[in-house]
C-alpha cells in the first residue's frame, strides 16, 4: 500500500495514471525484500519494464532504455534502504545546467525548466567547496503530482519535489537547497538509526544556510532561518515542550515481534519523528558547535572532514560529537560538552526549547521593516497614512512570509483589520506562492473570516503537502464549529487524493482514529 499509484484524474495532465514510491522513513519494507534500517547500506540495481508511453526513472548513478519499454538502472554507491525511489508516469525531462535536469509532466515541464534554469550548478559547486566531492554523478529534480506529502526528498541524483515549487518567481528554492545539502548529510552520513533523525535534518539545515549564505547573503539567510524559528516555536507550543518528540534523540520503541503489545502506548512510529524539532532544534545545536569553534572557516573545515571521515556509513550523535572533540582537542581539555545548561547530554535528551540560539541579526534590515507594519495592523485604530506609506511591493516571499507570521501571533487582531489588510495587499490574500497560501489560510482561520473559508478549502484541494495540511487541519479542528464542519466536509473530498500517512494523521486530529 505504500506504493503510491495515482489515477489520471490525481496527475497535472489527467491523462494518464502515475505511481512514485517513497521509502523514508519506513516504508520501502512494503516495495522490496531489504533491511529496511538506515543503519546498513548497499547498492542497487533494477530492471523494471513499463506499458507504452511511460517512462521510468529512479534514484540510480546509471540508467539505459532497452528494447520493449524496460528500464535498467545502477546504483553505484552503498546507500540505505529509504534512499531507493521509483517512479513511473507520463514525464519527460530538460537540461538545466550541466549535470542537471528537470522532470516532470509534459504540461509541466517548461514551468520546470523555467523556474530552475540555470540556478542549480552554482548551489552544487558551493556544496562542493563547502563540504567536499558531490560523489552521486547527476543531480536531477523530478517535479511530483500535487499529493507529494514532501516538499522535497533527497533521493540519490534524483530529488523529488512538490509542484507548489513551481511559484515562477525561485522564491521558493531554499527547498532545493535543503534537498541538495543532503548530498552530504543524510545520503553520504547517514543516521544509524530514525530515533536520531536529527543528524540528517539538523545538519542538513546548517548545510542549506551556509550555501544561502554563500549565495544569496547573511541577511536574506538568517531572514528563513526566523521563520524557521517560528516554525519551531508553533510546534513547541502545539506539543508542549516537554513532549518526548521534542528531544534531539527519541525513543523509538520495536515495531513488531511480542514488545509491542507491552510498549504501544509509549511506542513512537519513526514518521512521527518528521516535525520541526531535529530541523530546528537541530539546526541549532549545529550553529552551538559552530559557535563553540569561533571561527566559520574552521567549522566549515570541521565539516568537510566530518563528511570525509563517516561517508558511505550510518552513524549515531555519538560518533559525530566524539568526532567533534577529537577535532578540537582544545575544545575538548575545556569540557565544552558539559558547560551548564548546554551539556550535549540535554541538548540530546532534554525536550524543549534550544538552550542556544544563533544570532540572526544580520536579518534585521530585512525582518523589522515587516515587524513595524505588522505591529500597525494590529492597532485598535488603523493608522492608514502610516500604513500606505510602506511599500511592500519590493518585499521578497520570506519578508512577506515572516510579516504573516507575525500577523499571525498577534491574531485575532481587532475587528476589520484582516478584511482590510486583505483589500489591501491582494498581492497576499491573492497568492498562488504556496508558502503565503499556507500563512494566509491561518491568519484566515485565527481570524474566523468566514467569507474567506472558501480558500483554506482551495489550498487544501490544491496539494497534499504534510507540512501544509497537519497544521491546518490542526487549526481547524481547534476553531469553531463552522471550522470544524470545514475540515471535516474537506477531507471527506480530498482524502483518497492523500498519501496514506497524511490520512491517517489527519484522521487522527479529527478523532476518526
Ligand atoms: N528527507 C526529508 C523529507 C522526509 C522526512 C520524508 C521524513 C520522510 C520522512 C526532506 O529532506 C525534507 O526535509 N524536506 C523538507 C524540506 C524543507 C526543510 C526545506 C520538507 O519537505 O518540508
Ligand atoms: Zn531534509
Amino acid at each position: 500500500p505504500q506504493v503510491c499509484w495515482l489515477a489520471p484524474e490525481q496527475t497535472a495532465g489527467k491523462q494518464k495514471p502515475y505511481m512514485y514510491t517513497q521509502g523514508q522513513a519506513v516504508l520501502n519494507r512494503s516495495f522490496f525484500p531489504c533491511f529496511d534500517t538506515p543503519s546498513v547500506k548497499f547498492t542497487y540495481s533494477a530492471t523494471v519494464k513499463v506499458p507504452e508511453g511511460f517512462t521510468a526513472v529512479m534514484s540510480a548513478t546509471s540508467w539505459e532504455k532497452q528494447k520493449d519499454n524496460t528500464f535498467i538502472f545502477k546504483m553505484s554507491q552503498p546507500i540505505p534502504s529509504y534512499l531507493i525511489a521509483l517512479v513511473v508516469g507520463d514525464i519527460v525531462s530538460a537540461d538545466v545546467g550541466p549535470r542537471s535536469r528537470v522532470w516532470a509532466e509534459p504540461c509541466l515541464i517548461e514551468a520546470a525548466k523555467k523556474e530552475y534554469d540555470g540556478v542549480i550548478e552554482e548551489f552544487l559547486v558551493v556544496g562542493e567547496k563547502l563540504f567536499g566531492p558531490y560523489v552521486w554523478g547527476r543531480y536531477d529534480i523530478l517535479f511530483m503530482p500535487p499529493s507529494f506529502p514532501f516538499g522535497g526528498m533527497e533521493n540519490p541524483c534524483l530529488t523529488f519535489v512538490t509542484p507548489c515549487l513551481l511559484a515562477g518567481d525561485r522564491s521558493l528554492v531554499d527547498v532545493i537547497i535543503h534537498e541538495i545539502s543532503h548530498s552530504w548529510f543524510g545520503n553520504l552520513v547517514t543516521n544509524a538509526s530514525w530515533g536520531e533523525f536529527w543528524l540528517n535534518e539538523g545538519f542538513t539545515m546548517y548545510a542549506q544556510r551556509r550555501i544561502s549564505t554563500e549565495v544569496y547573503g547573511l541577511p536574506y539567510t538568517c531572514l528563513e532561518a526566523a521563520t524557521g524559528r517560528a516554525l519551531l516555536r508553533q510546534h513547541m507550543d502545539a506539543t508542549g515542550e516537554d513532549h518526548p518528540l521534542n528531544k534531539l534523540r527519541v525513543v523509538i520503541e520495536p515495531g513488531r515481534g511480542f514488545l509491542r503489545g507491552f510498549c504501544l502506548f509509549l511506542g513512537i512510529n519513526p514518521d512521527d519523528t518528521y516535525n520541526e524539532t531535529p530541523y530546528e532544534k537541530g539546526y541549532c545545536f549545529v550553529s552551538y558547535l559552530a559557535h563553540l569553534v569561533g571561527d566559520q572557516s574552521k567549522f566549515d573545515a570541521f565539516l568537510q572532514a566530518y563528511v570525509n571521515r563517516f561517508k558511505f556509513q550510518s552513524i549515531t550523535a555519538d560518533d559525530t560529537l566524539a568526532f567533534f572533540l577529537e577535532y578540537f582537542p582544545e575544545l575538548k581539555k575545556k569540557g565544552v560538552d558539559s558547560i551548564p545548561g548546554f551539556e550535549f547530554d540535554r541538548w540530546l535528551n532534554t525536550p524543549g526549547w534550544p538552550p542556544y540560539l544563533p544570532d540572526l541579526s544580520p536579518g534585521q534590515q530585512l525582518m523589522k521593516p515587516a515587524e513595524e507594519l505588522a505591529e500597525l495592523w494590529a492597532a485598535d485604530s488603523l493608522n492608514m497614512e502610516t500604513i500606505e506609506a510602506v511599500d511592500i511591493t519590493g518585499w521578497r516571499t520570506y519578508q512577506l512570509v515572516y510579516f504573516l507570521d507575525q500577523v499571525l501571533q498577534k491574531s485575532p487582531l481587532p475587528e476589520g483589520n484582516v478584511e482590510r489588510l486583505s483589500k489591501m495587499y491582494p498581492k497576499i490574500s491573492k497568492a498562488q506562492n504556496a508558502e503565503l497560501r499556507l500563512r494566509w489560510c491561518h491568519i484566515i482561520l485565527k481570524n474566523n473570516l468566514e467569507a474567506e473559508y472558501s480558500k483554506v478549502k482551495d489550498f487544501l484541494h490544491s496539494q497534499g503537502k504534510q507540512k501544509y495540511t497537519l497544521p491546518l487541519y490542526r487549526a481547524m479542528w481547534g476553531g469553531s464549529e463552522a471550522t470544524r464542519a470545514l475540515a471535516m466536509e474537506t477531507f471527506s473530498a480530498t482524502a483518497p487524493q492523500l498519501h496514506v500517512n497524511v490520512q491517517n494523521y489527519v484522521k487522527k486530529i479529527l478523532g476518526l482514529q
